[in-house]
């Protein structure tokens, strides 16, 4: 078993990816938000350690092979701030506490996750210095963009960045993301479109303000198709495939994915989101928690099963 410790770890989908190998084993979790601690928590045995990652010490963290970090990507995001390494809030400054612990650890392995775009950063600077910097600690680094819907056999439109860096150049010069796979789920495989759920995610005739619900039931037509609500008018998703999930999804009343199900018109549930991030059908969200909370951490989180064939790979290259 190889040792991993997880940064940045919201709810643990890049953890769940790799323990799903049954090679590598979580020691040790950090994560900020409560939130997602909790979900993260009631899913594990491990008790997570909910300090900001500037105040903890590097002797402080348990010994561990492998890094996993999707770290925040505001910073990095087109529809973040656009400042890189320079967000006043110190986001984009946070892949440097990774480089702080990684001096000290020396993991054999380190694994990040992030947006697509954080290749074409600032020009390519921001990407290049997180190369440097993972180059500087002696590693030898690939990367590849891969889509959960060709790699991960999920039918999500979700393209991430992801990167493994080896100390090791023949662990390095072995390892191979994985290929395309063909996609054989399907929205019905995540999505239950044939029995009623909670009331609150259905849209009825008076329950929003204005001519909302008038402009779906007439733009919504097909019962197995991806809908969103975009400010005036409603877009039908014609991929066949649920949209990138993202952080905001659940901010602002309308901007989860719709469908037209048994009972009606309505929104994902968060289960139905997590469904659509690969996670396993037994993946628990505790109760009391606020839809937003759960949609946020779901967008937030990765595909596991894109996750789960790259640590595979990792192991073959081993
Ligand atoms: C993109 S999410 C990672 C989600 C994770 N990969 C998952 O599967 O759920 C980034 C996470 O970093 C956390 N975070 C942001 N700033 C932090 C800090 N200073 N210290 C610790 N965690 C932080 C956020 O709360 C957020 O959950």
């Amino acid at each position: 078993m190889l040792k991993c410790a997880s940064f940045f770890a919201g709810v643990g989908g890049i953890d769940i990816g790799f323990e799903n190998t049954k090679k590598f084993e979580v020691v040790y979790a950090n994560e900020l938000d409560p939130y997602p601690v909790k979900t993260y928590e009631l899913n594990s045995k491990i008790k997570v350690d909910c300090r900001d990652i500037n105040e903890v010490k590097c002797e402080e963290i348990p010994d561990f092979d492998v890094m996993l970090a999707g770290f925040p990507c505001q910073a990095f995001s087109v529809a973040g701030y656009r400042k890189g390494f320079d967000d006043e809030k110190g986001r984009g400054t946070l892949f440097f506490e990774l480089i702080r612990i990684i001096k000290v650890k020396k993991p054999q392995i380190v694994f990040l996750e992030n947006v697509k775009n954080l290749v074409g950063h600032d020009n390519g600077n921001t990407f290049s210095v997180i190369l440097d910097e993972l180059q500087k600690e002696g590693y030898h680094v690939k990367y590849a963009v891969l889509n959960a819907m060709e790699y991960g056999n999920i039918p999500q439109n979700r393209e991430r960045i992801y990167i493994a860096a080896f100390r090791n150049v023949e662990q390095y010069k072995s390892f191979e993301f994985p290929l395309p796979i063909p996609l054989k789920k399907g929205l019905a495989d995540i999505i239950d479109f044939k029995n009623r759920v909670d009331e609150k995610y259905y849209y009825t005739a008076g329950k929003y303000k204005g001519d909302i619900y008038e402009k779906l039931v007439e733009a919504m037509d097909d019962e197995n198709a991806i809908y969103q609500w975009r400010r005036r008018y409603v877009r039908k998703n014609k991929s066949g495939v649920v949209p990138t999930l993202t952080a905001n999804q659940g901010e602002g009343g309308h901007n989860v994915c719709l469908i037209k199900a048994a009972g009606g018109i309505r929104k994902m549930t968060p289960h139905e989101c997590f469904n659509t991030q690969g996670f396993p059908k037994n993946f628990k969200l505790p109760e009391n928690m606020s839809d937003a909370r759960l949609y946020k951490q779901a967008g937030n989180s990765v595909c596991v099963s894109v996750i789960q064939r790259i640590a595979e790979k990792i192991i073959e290259a081993l």
